[in-house]
C-alpha cells in the first residue's frame, strides 16, 4: 500500500490553500490594518489640536481687543498698534484684523487685509458675530481661519464695534498636506513590505513541518532508523517531532519483533522437517530391515508431532490475537481448576524430585473463565516452573480473590531469570538459554500462549523472577468478564 505523496502546489488557485500563504495574508492585512489605523487616528488627532491651537489664538486675539476696546475706549495708540502693527511683526501665521462699526464703516484694519481677503466675502461670512471660527479662502489662494465678535466701547452701554479676525493657516494646512503624503507613500511601501516580511516569516515557521516531513517520506520499513533531530524547534513543533520520533521508536521495535519472528519460525520449522527429511534419507539409502524401518518411522513420527504442536501454538496464537476470538465462558471454581493442573503434572514433577502444591482462598471463587484456555495458561507456567526447578525444590500453585480480580500465582524455587532477560520472556521464541530449552521441548512460544490467553480474558500477566533464587508469574484476571457483568 503506497499513498501518493501530497506535492508543492503548482497552480495559482491552490496556492491559496498552503499554510505559507494564509500566515502571509492573516499578517500582512493585520499589520497593514493596524499601522493604518494608527496613523489614522494619530491624522485625526492632529487636525483636531492644529484647529484647537488656531481656534483659542482667534479667541483670544478677540478678547484682547474686546477688553481694549471696554477698558481703554481713549487709548487709540494701543488699539492701533495691535491692529496694524502686531501681525506685520510675525513671519508666519500672519493675522488681520478688521473693526467696524455698525453701519459697516472700518475703523481699523491690519495693513495688506485687503489683498489677503474679500471683505465683503468676509462679512457675510461672518454675519452672525460670536459663532465658531471658521474656513476661507483667500484671495491668493492660502487658507484661513476667520472670527466675529461684537465689543462695545467704553462699557457694555457703549457702542458696538464688529471684529473681525483672520488667521493664515496654510502653514498648518501644508504640514498636514504633507502628513497625508507621507502616509500615502508609507502605505503604499507597507503594501509591498508586510507581505515579504510576513512571508518569510511564515516560511521561517513552517520550515520544521517541511522537514519533519521530508524525514517521513524518508522512512521505509528498512529506514526506520531515521529520527527527526528537534533541536531548536519551537516547543510545539519540539513536542511533535517528539511524538513523531516515539512512535518511529515504537514502529521500529515492532517490525524488528516481527522480522525476527519470521525468522524464528523459519528456523524453528526447519529443523524438524530437516531432521524428517534427514530420517527418510537414510533409511531409503539402502534396503533395511523391518525394525530399522519402524525406527526411522518412529523418530519421524516424534518430529511431525513436535512439528504439528509447534504449528498448532503458532495458530493458537494468531487466534488469542484476532478480535474475532470468542470466548467459551463458564463460571469455573478456580480452585478446582488449579487442583486439576496439579493432579496433572504431579507425576512428571514427581519425577524430576519436585514438589508442586496448589493452595488458596478457603472458600471456593467462582470466576468467568474458558476452561480449556485458562487450563492451558496455568499449565504452560506449571511445566516451565517445574523444568527450571532443580531437584529438591517447590513449585506452587497459589491463588487470591480479591474484590474484583483474582490472581493465580505459579512460583518456584528454580534457576531464576537474568535481568536483562526478563522484559523479553514474553517474546514469541524468547528462550533464555535455546540449547537448554530445546532439550526440555520448548519452542518459547509458551509465555506468549499465557499472554494472549491473559489478554483475551482482560487480564494481564506478570513475572518476577531472581537468579537462583526463584520466579513468579502471576495472572490477574477480572472475576467477572465484561461481556458477562450485568448491566448497569
Ligand atoms: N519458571 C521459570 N524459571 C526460569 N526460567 C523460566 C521460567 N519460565 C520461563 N522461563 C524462561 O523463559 C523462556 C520462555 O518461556 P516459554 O515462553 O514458556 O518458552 P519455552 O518454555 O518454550 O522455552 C524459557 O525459555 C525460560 O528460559
Ligand atoms: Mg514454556
Amino acid at each position: 500500500m503506497s499513498s501518493k505523496p501530497i506535492s508543492a502546489p503548482s497552480s495559482l488557485a491552490k496556492i491559496w490553500r498552503t499554510l505559507a500563504f494564509r500566515l502571509t495574508a492573516a499578517y500582512a492585512s493585520a499589520g497593514l490594518g493596524l499601522v493604518l489605523l494608527a496613523t489614522f487616528s494619530l491624522y485625526l488627532v492632529l487636525v483636531s489640536e492644529l484647529n484647537r491651537s488656531t481656534e483659542l489664538f482667534l479667541r483670544d486675539k478677540v478678547n484682547v481687543l474686546s477688553t481694549m476696546l471696554r477698558e481703554r475706549p481713549d487709548d487709540a495708540d494701543s488699539l492701533r498698534e495691535e491692529v496694524e502693527l502686531e501681525s506685520a511683526a510675525r513671519r508666519y501665521e500672519q493675522f488681520y484684523i478688521c473693526l467696524k462699526d455698525q453701519e459697516g464703516k472700518v475703523l481699523l484694519m491690519t495693513p495688506g487685509m485687503a489683498d489677503q481677503l474679500n471683505l465683503s466675502m468676509l462679512s457675510s461670512l461672518l454675519n452672525a458675530p460670536g459663532g465658531a471660527a471658521l474656513p476661507m479662502t483667500g484671495t491668493q489662494g492660502k487658507s484661513f481661519r476667520v472670527i466675529a465678535a461684537t465689543a462695545h466701547v467704553g462699557g457694555t452701554q457703549g457702542r458696538p464695534v464688529t471684529i473681525q479676525v483672520a488667521v493664515d493657516v496654510s502653514q498648518k494646512d501644508g504640514l498636514l498636506r504633507r502628513f497625508r503624503l507621507w502616509f500615502w507613500c508609507t502605505s503604499g511601501i507597507l503594501l509591498v513590505l508586510f507581505p515579504l516580511v510576513g512571508y518569510r516569516i511564515a516560511r521561517q515557521g513552517i520550515r520544521p513541518v517541511e522537514e519533519i516531513a521530508t524525514t517521513a517520506r524518508r522512512i521505509t520499513s528498512s529506514h526506520l532508523g531515521e529520527r527527526i533531530a528537534a533541536e531548536g524547534y519551537p516547543y510545539e513543533l519540539a513536542s511533535l517531532a517528539l511524538t513523531f520520533n516515539n512512535m518511529l521508536d515504537r514502529l521500529e521495535d515492532s517490525f524488528e519483533r516481527i522480522s525476527r519472528f519470521s525468522a524464528d519460525i523459519a528456523h524453528d520449522l526447519r529443523t524438524p522437517v530437516n531432521n524428517i527429511r534427514g530420517e527418510a534419507e537414510v533409511a531409503l539409502a539402502r534396503a533395511r530391515t523391518i525394525e530399522e524401518y519402524r525406527d526411522a518411522l518412529e523418530s519421524s513420527l516424534e518430529e511431525t508431532v513436535r512439528l504439528s504442536e509447534l504449528i498448532g501454538n503458532l495458530l493458537f496464537l494468531a487466534r488469542t490475537e484476532s478480535p474475532l476470538t470468542h470466548l467459551r465462558l463458564e463460571a469455573v471454581d478456580l480452585a478446582e481448576l488449579l487442583e486439576q493442573v496439579r493432579a496433572y503434572y504431579e507425576a512428571s514433577a514427581a519425577d524430576a524430585g519436585v514438589t508442586l502444591t496448589s493452595g488458596g482462598a478457603a472458600e471456593p471463587v467462582i470466576v468467568d473463565l474458558d476452561r480449556t484456555l485458562m487450563q492451558r495458561a496455568v499449565s504452560n507456567l506449571v511445566s516451565n516452573a517445574v523444568a527450571h526447578t532443580p531437584e529438591g525444590g517447590t513449585v506452587a500453585i497459589l491463588s487470591e480473590s480479591e474484590a474484583e480480580n483474582v490472581r493465580i500465582a505459579v512460583a518456584d524455587t528454580g534457576v531464576g531469570i537474568p535481568p536483562d532477560a526478563l522484559p523479553r520472556v514474553f517474546d514469541r521464541f524468547f528462550r533464555v538459554d535455546p540449547s537448554r530449552s530445546k532439550a526440555s521441548g520448548g519452542t518459547g512460544l509458551g509465555l506468549s500462549i499465557v499472554q494472549g490467553i491473559a489478554q483475551l480474558h482482560r487480564g494481564n500477566v506478570e513475572i518476577a523472577s531472581t537468579p537462583g533464587v526463584g520466579t513468579r508469574v502471576t495472572l490477574c484476571l477480572p472475576k467477572r468478564h465484561p461481556r458477562n457483568a450485568p448491566v448497569a
